[in-house]
């Protein structure tokens, strides 16, 4: 079977703790790991913006000794000039694997396809699975062991939700979203994120009370209005306002830690005193996608080396 990280859910519990660990090894001791990726190469192509991803990536794999190969729109969107299989037949005739930022869940399925290199889903419509290994990467660090937790999203119900949710579960961690009526995350995926909970002797609870988030350890914010949505901001401010993590909020649900996966929105999805307190762990967690990918990326392309 070709390795792919597509949904994150390539991956089972024992898998991902094997994943975190390595992922705190590397950040431990990087020098041992600094030819892990020699002589391979790792495009990176990107149909979105990005800040944290590109460059945690391409830093990222230049310290396993790896070279990566930055491909935006610069030359039309993918697709448009030629087929997205014909972009998976040729990249992966000189790549040793690609990993894609791309607007739908299908274009990645598509490049898994034709490809004969793993792919890695950089974002997508559906999920941000390297996101949420960052995330529990960060939590492990926060908390050690991840199952005794309770974690709560706030806001829209997207692709970062779906991924927590989704490694929460697999993970038996408490999951809580807390989303405005009509936001709510994708109603399958919490199905399936439910049947892992289950499994894992961990819950998932989707509400939009924001009393359901006490207890939680840990809060996490994305942004009100995700890439390839233009409505503008101050259109939904009103509908999740209430959902703002500010400090009446940490109060109330006696959290430790706060999270978010940035770019954020200060004063919008959360606050600035709140952003930069001291139960804020979001530039460690943005931090640890490099940390986590990396271990990824080695996982994917040269698992003796783990
Ligand atoms: N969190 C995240 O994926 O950030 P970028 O969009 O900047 O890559
Ligand atoms: N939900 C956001 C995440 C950005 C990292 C988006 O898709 O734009």
């Amino acid at each position: 079977m070709k390795k792919q990280f597509l949904t994150g859910l390539e991956f089972d519990q024992a898998a991902n703790l094997k994943l975190l660990n390595l992922a705190q090894q590397i950040k431990a001791n990087p020098l041992d790991f600094s030819t892990a990726l020699q002589g391979q190469s790792v495009v990176t192509l990107f149909e979105k913006q990005s800040l944290r991803t590109r460059l945690s990536f391409d830093i990222g794999i230049n310290k396993l000794g790896g070279h990566a190969v930055y491909l935006d729109q610069q030359n039309g969107a993918m697709g448009a000039r030629e087929s997205v299989k014909d972009f998976a037949l040729n990249i992966s005739t000189w790549a040793d694997a690609i990993v894609a930022r791309v607007n739908a869940h299908s274009t990645l399925t598509t490049l898994a396809e034709y490809s004969s290199v793993p792919v890695v889903n950089s974002l997508c419509d559906l999920y941000h699975p390297c996101q949420a290994l960052a995330d529990f990467l960060t939590l492990q660090e926060v908390y050690g062991d991840v199952s005794q937790l309770k974690l709560a999203y706030l806001g829209e119900g997207n692709n970062v939700t779906h991924s927590l949710m989704l490694l929460a579960a697999t993970l038996g961690t408490d999951f809580v979203a807390v989303c405005p009526k009509g936001s709510s995350p994708d109603a399958q995926i919490v199905k399936q994120a439910e049947t892992i909970a289950a499994q894992n002797g961990a819950s998932v609870l989707v509400s939009d009370r924001i009393e359901a988030a006490v207890g939680a350890n840990a809060l996490y914010a994305d942004t009100w209005v995700s890439m390839g949505d233009n409505t503008p901001l101050e259109l939904v401010k009103e509908k999740y306002m209430p959902y703002q993590i500010n400090q009446q909020l940490v109060e109330m649900t006696g959290a430790s830690c706060v999270l978010h996966c940035q770019p954020a929105h200060r004063e919008f999805e959360i606050t600035s005193d709140v952003m930069d307190g001291q139960k804020s762990k979001i530039i460690q967690q943005a931090e640890n996608r490099m940390h986590a990918q990396n271990a990824l990326l080695v996982s994917l392309l040269n698992p003796n080396f783990a």
